[in-house]
């Protein structure tokens, strides 16, 4: 088993470029299910990584926030493309989810809630975690932007609420990712060891 989960991401570089594939900060392909925390490609003023917080009315940690601190990377993720293989191309849709569910929500996994005005940010659950605002379920992928990777979001239903993923500090002073047609967020993929028991 070990050996075909080995020789399936070369088997598909055979077929792939390199410039088609998401890397991580080591120059590996990004891996389905593996965990990464997301950082911003510029080191420095740009804050750090991604974590589950509270930014609006609700009670738990069901918006997805970026770190005003370069020194915290965050929490980790997970990256699910839609069909099965065995590394992640760039613009192919997948589900992001944080691997840890925070506690009082339904799941980490990534969808929009629009509860900044008219604009749609990225928050994690269903519904249920959202009361009062609108959310939209749908998928997330991976491109080339600057020296990094953008993400971008594309709902289920078809609607003009799609587009670049990109970060806004609201008046309270949370650091939120946005859908915007506006500069995207540029990021990097840290991988996170985990010890298989
Ligand atoms: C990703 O890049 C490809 C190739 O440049 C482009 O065709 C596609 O529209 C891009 N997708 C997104 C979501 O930006």
């Amino acid at each position: 088993m070990k050996i075909l989960l080995l020789t399936l991401p070369l088997l598909l570089f055979a077929f792939t470029t390199q410039a088609d594939i998401v890397l991580d900060t080591n120059g590996d392909p990004l891996l389905p299910g593996a965990q990464y925390k997301v950082m911003p490609v510029i080191w420095g003023p740009t804050g750090g990584g991604l974590f589950p917080g509270k930014a609006g009315n609700s009670a738990y940690p069901v918006n997805v926030l970026k770190s005003f601190s370069e020194v915290d990377f965050g929490k980790p993720l997970r990256f699910l493309p839609l069909i099965r293989i065995g590394i992640i191309p760039t613009d192919t849709y997948l589900n992001i989810e944080f691997v840890e569910t925070p506690e009082g929500v339904s799941s980490g996994n990534w969808v929009t809630v629009k509860d900044l005005g008219e604009t749609w940010t990225v928050g994690i659950g269903g519904p249920q975690d959202h009361e009062g605002f609108d959310t939209l379920e749908g998928l997330f992928k991976i491109n080339k932007s600057g020296s990094g990777y953008k993400l971008s979001f594309l709902p289920y239903v078809n609607g003009p609420m799609s587009g670049d993923i990109g970060t806004y500090i609201d008046d309270d002073r949370n650091w939120r990712l946005v859908v915007t047609d506006e500069q995207p967020y540029e990021v990097v993929f840290s991988k996170v060891e985990v010890e298989s028991s």
